[in-house]
């Protein structure tokens, strides 16, 4: 049944056409003045209404007002004397869906109604759809990341399977690396040579720490996680990495060097994480430049840090690892991000790289490389920032 409010001020008309709608199936609610009309409708929200137009203190123009003012969709019809134009063209400037003349046919009347349940059915069908079509589009969009987690999902453990030979072959390496240590290490007992137990156990230390940083590399690899940004400064997480990293390149002949920006202050990151992303390209760069099959070269590994704030909006913070070694063929490079690639021949897992490319977007940063074969390679990482609202940062 339709709800209608009936305005009007004569008592004799409200009464005639209350009887009449309510014959024709309306659900009728009547006031007798502007006001009434309007306090009804804010109350009750009725969505069709019929009002007088010429009533005292609050005639049907401003009632008509006030009611669109309130809801655009609602239906209003004006009831106008005989011949007053003037007021049936205002009613309908102000938004009336129609306007009836006194003295009020009934057809009239009912045909007025009609149209007006008829638009206001439109509206309601309209409103529904749209209602219904943000709410799909927000449930296909629900469906669709859960998918998409679900595909990077099951890539990364089909990427694990793949990988399952490859490791299997580094772990081999890692356990003849180990036996060898302790044939070693026995071997100086027995003969009472210290100096073959110290290497014995060096040896073994090295490869202990092989199978935890493969444990650690392959759950980092494995879990989602979001950073634990702490406050720290990037340019000590260098020097760090480079101090563990200083005996590994002597060996090897690799300078090492560092240029870091002074003006470049403490910064919310993952610690442990940034760590891991510049011990894994550090240890690439060096890898790089041992892998080097030219003649002689003065090797050299450079870790550069800059704050950029050219950058809108905020300070981006990079870190550009360089070194002169073997560089990348475009081969290689097209196959540097994807599944465990390593051309270390189970000297390497593949994971450095990929765990760095992890850790680097959870910081919702990028990086990015440019490699010459023979000549070397630079990587560069930025990452936002990120300062919390309010904070200054610290000191360096
Ligand atoms: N600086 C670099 N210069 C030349 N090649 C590089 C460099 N960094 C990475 N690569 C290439 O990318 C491959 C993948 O690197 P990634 O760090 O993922 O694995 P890995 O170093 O082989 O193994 P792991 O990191 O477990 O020791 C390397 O095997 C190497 O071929
Ligand atoms: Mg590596």
């Amino acid at each position: 049944m339709t709800r209608l409010l009936l305005i009007d001020d004569e008592a004799a008309i409200l009464e005639m056409l209350e009887i009449s709608l309510t014959s024709e199936g309306y659900e009728v609610t009547t006031a007798e003045s502007g006001k009434e009309g309007l306090r009804i409708f804010e109350e009750e929200g009725i969505k069709l209404i019929l009002t007088d137009i010429k009533m005292p203190v609050m005639d049907g123009i401003e009632v008509l007002r006030r009611i669109k003012a309130i809801d655009k969709e609602a239906e209003v019809i004006v009831i106008t004397g005989h011949g007053d134009m003037d007021s049936a063209i205002s009613a309908l400037q102000y938004g009336a869906s129609d306007f009836i003349t006194k003295p009020i046919r009934d057809e009239a009347l009912i045909l007025a109604l009609q149209r007006a349940k008829k638009k206001l059915a439109v509206s309601r069908q309209l409103k529904d759809y749209t209602e219904n079509l943000e709410q799909k589009v927000k449930e296909y969009t629900v469906e669709l990341r859960q998918a998409q987690e679900e595909l990077i999902r099951s890539e990364r453990l089909a990427s694990v399977g793949e990988t399952v030979a490859g490791l299997a072959h580094y772990i081999k390496n890692i356990l003849s690396g180990l036996r060898g240590g302790m044939y070693m290490a026995n071997t100086g007992m027995a003969r009472d040579k210290p100096y073959m137990l110290q290497d014995g156990w060096a040896m073994v230390q090295r490869n202990i720490d092989k199978v935890s940083n493969l444990a650690l590399d392959l759950l980092r690899y494995s879990k989602e996680r979001t950073p634990e940004r702490t406050l720290c400064s990037p340019n000590r997480i260098v020097s760090e990495v480079l101090e563990l990293l200083k005996n590994y390149a002597k060996v090897h002949r690799v300078e090492l060097k560092k240029i870091l920006d002074p003006n470049l202050k403490d910064a919310y990151l993952d610690k442990d994480g940034i760590h891991r992303v510049l011990l894994n390209l550090v240890s690439n760069a060096i890898d790089a430049c041992i892998y080097d099959t030219a003649a002689s070269k003065a090797w050299e590994v450079t870790v550069e840090t800059r704050l950029e704030t050219d950058d809108d909006p905020g300070e981006t913070i990079l870190f550009k690892v360089t070194d002169n070694g073997c560089g990348m063929t475009d081969q290689v490079k097209a196959k540097l991000f994807t599944r465990f690639f390593s051309t270390k021949a189970g000297r390497g897992t593949g994971l450095g790289i990929l765990n760095t490319q992890k850790i680097i977007h959870e910081h919702g940063g990028k990086i990015s490389v440019k490699s010459k074969a023979g000549q070397g390679s630079t990587f560069s990482v930025r990452l936002k920032r990120n300062m919390p609202e309010g904070s200054k940062g610290g000191t360096n």
